[in-house]
Order: structure tokens, then sequence, then C-alpha cells
């Protein structure tokens, strides 16, 4: 299987189609072959027919993004040698290259089960206090360094237990959640130099 992407070059040959157009049935050129096997996953959506119309106005495209959370889903990226980790990072982020994500959201690990597995906590407890644990902020510092324009978000899928302050929930004591979140994204700054652009301080598929 050829995995493709719509690689427009010259634009005004769509525009000079008239009535729908089935994206499969565009002239060769415009296909490029993809890099990464995500461009199978497009190959799936190009098999509909879309009308191109350069006029409309509404919604647009602006950008992909990935998530990296869910518990563990980028633990062993950084196991990859050089330069192959070099190499993936790049297909990642690298701007006109490869998949080239606008956005970047992370984990903001809990201590908690979060699906495939646990990421840790910059605060175990109140009085504990790490920005050196888990990938997440290599993460994004490596997505930065490739495209300082990529834009960053954060959001929890669980607590560490004191942040409920003793129950399950981390809405009990919202200072409490304030702080935890705040405190993440001053790591972010302080440690890493890194502003983060949207911030959620709600759960994960709850809330
Ligand atoms: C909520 O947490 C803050 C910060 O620890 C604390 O000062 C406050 O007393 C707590 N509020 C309640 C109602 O327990």
């Amino acid at each position: 299987m050829i995995c493709t992407n719509y690689n427009i070059e010259d634009p005004t040959k769509l525009r000079a189609a008239t009535g729908p157009i089935s994206v499969p049935d565009l002239e060769f050129p415009y296909y490029n072959r993809m890099r990464l096997p995500l461009g199978c996953l497009l190959l799936i959506v190009a098999t509909h027919a879309y009308l191109i119309d350069s006029g409309a106005t509404g919604r647009r495209l602006d950008g992909f993004g990935a998530i990296s959370g869910g518990g563990a889903t980028s633990r062993l990226l950084f196991s990859y040698p050089q330069p192959q980790l070099d190499q993936i990072l790049n297909f990642l982020f690298k701007p006109q290259f490869g998949l080239s994500l606008h956005h970047l959201k992370v984990e903001i690990g809990g201590d908690g089960q979060s699906s495939e597995g646990v990421e840790s906590s910059h605060q175990h407890s109140e009085n504990d206090l790490s920005y050196q644990r888990g990938y997440e902020w290599r993460l994004m510092v490596e997505a930065r360094k490739r495209n300082p324009a990529i834009l960053l978000s954060g959001l929890a899928w669980t607590f560490p237990g004191w942040v409920g302050a003793g129950t399950s929930s981390p809405w009990t004591n919202i200072s409490l959640t304030a702080g935890y979140i705040i405190a993440w994204l001053q790591g972010a700054r302080s440690t890493y130099a890194l502003d983060i652009d949207f911030i959620n301080a709600d759960m994960n598929e709850r809330g």
C-alpha cells in the first residue's frame, strides 16, 4: 500500500476544476509519498469525495495536533538511540517536513493509572515538588526546538490523592487543584523556558 498526502503544488489547477473533486482522481503530481505510517490514515480518508471550494467561508483547517498522554504513550520514545531519535522527532515536529504538527498536548502526570500506564506527577504530595520527572517536559522542549511556534497545552488524566484533600475528587478544594496546575505551569516556564499556550484545569473525560 502506498501512503500519500495531498501536496498541492499548484492550487490554481484545483480551482479550475468544476464540480466535486474526488481526491484520489487528482493528477499524479499532486501526490507525494508520505514519510510516516500515519499517512495510511489519510489514504483511508481520501477514498471519499470532497468539494474543494476556495471561495467558501466558514471553518478552516488550522493544522494538526497530537496528544502525548493517556498514560505512558511516549514512554519508549526516548529509548531510541541516535540518530533514530532525532529522525523521529524531526518527522513529528519539524515544519514542512513529515507530520509537521502544529499543536502538542501533553499529560500532566498525576501518579495514577491513566489508561496505558502511569505518569509521574510534579507533586507527589503537597510539600513535594520536582520538574525532573517523566518525559513530557523533554518532549515539549524537543517540539519547540524544532518549531518555536508550535502550540503547547496540558491536561491531567489523574491527580495525586492529596489534590482531592483525601477524597477521590480533585475538585473538593479548588485552591489545591488550582495551585497544583499553576505549579506545573511555573515549572514549564522556570525550568524549561516553555510558555504553555492552553491549560485545562479539568480532567480528561471528566468534569
Ligand atoms: C483548601 O486548601 C487550602 C490550601 O491548602 C487551605 O488553605 C484551605 O484551608 C483549604 N480549604 C478547606 C475548606 O479545607
